[in-house]
């Protein structure tokens, strides 16, 4: 993936954090998948459809791009004047309670939104895997606390994110909460390589999100935390 063929799309309207697009082209280069246009593909808390974009361009396959925040009708105009109407189609529903038929999905992506809902033991299992058809892939890649750091969200993020702490965990926690199953065949995680790259590309936006976190990148968000890749392969 050339992330320069997205540049146009990538800005302060469409961003709403750490460069999803880096997040993507670091998930796609450690996992390198053949994608047909008869594919389905779920992008899930895909915001402003800067994600469901790079996915439909880089796979050929049909995405469906669900979020909860914003609504069908807003990205539905935006990925009308992007030409990608046919191929990307909007749902809005909460990922606690999805209504996609049994097995529908090739593959799931989920780049800096799962973390939001996600985080406890036996989520993947019941909420999300049932729409995963077998032989499937999963990529996610969610802000999170480095390993050595785990079990101090509280303490040590607080300041930067409140009660919203809770939400960045280790690589390692991240593959218990995926846990076993017999249709999993793998779970890896990872500290992801792009963080330099995403967190720059988003501190230079000028809006109050960027600007709230850029009073903490030196001293919290650059030394305790990272963005952790997320690689599930079913059977
Ligand atoms: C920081 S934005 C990231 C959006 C996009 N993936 C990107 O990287 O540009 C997080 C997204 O997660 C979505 N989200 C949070 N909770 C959700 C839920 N329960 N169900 C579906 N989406 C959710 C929000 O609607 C929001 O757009």
């Amino acid at each position: 993936m050339n992330i320069s063929n997205y540049q146009k799309y990538i800005s302060e309207e469409t961003m709403m954090g750490p460069n999803s697009v880096r997040i993507l082209e670091e998930l796609f280069s450690q996992c390198p998948l053949p994608f047909s246009p008869d594919d389905f593909i779920l992008d899930l808390g895909c915001g402003k459809w800067l994600t469901s974009l790079v996915i439909a361009k880089e796979t050929g396959a049909k995405v469906y791009a669900n979020d909860l925040w914003i609504s069908a009708e807003e990205n539905r105009n935006r990925v009308i004047q992007w030409g990608i109407d046919k191929q990307v189609i909007p749902i809005c529903e909460d990922a606690n309670d999805l209504h996609f038929k049994k097995k529908q999905f090739d593959a799931l992506f989920s780049v800096d939104s799962y973390h939001y809902f996600a985080g406890s033991k036996g989520f993947f299992e019941n909420k999300i895997m049932p729409f995963i058809k077998d032989g499937g892939i999963v990529l996610i890649g969610v802000p999170g606390i480095k390993d050595k750091f785990e079990g101090h969200a509280a303490d040590i993020l607080s300041d930067w994110l409140g009660e919203d702490s809770y939400m960045f965990k280790s690589p390692n926690l991240w593959k218990e909460i995926i846990g076993n199953n017999n249709r999993i065949e793998s779970v890896r995680t990872w500290e992801m390589d792009c963080f330099d790259k995403a967190w720059s590309e988003w501190l230079a936006v000028d809006n109050e999100f960027a600007n709230g976190d850029r009073q903490y990148f030196d001293s919290i968000i650059k030394p305790y935390t990272c963005f952790v890749g997320i690689e599930i392969k079913l059977r």
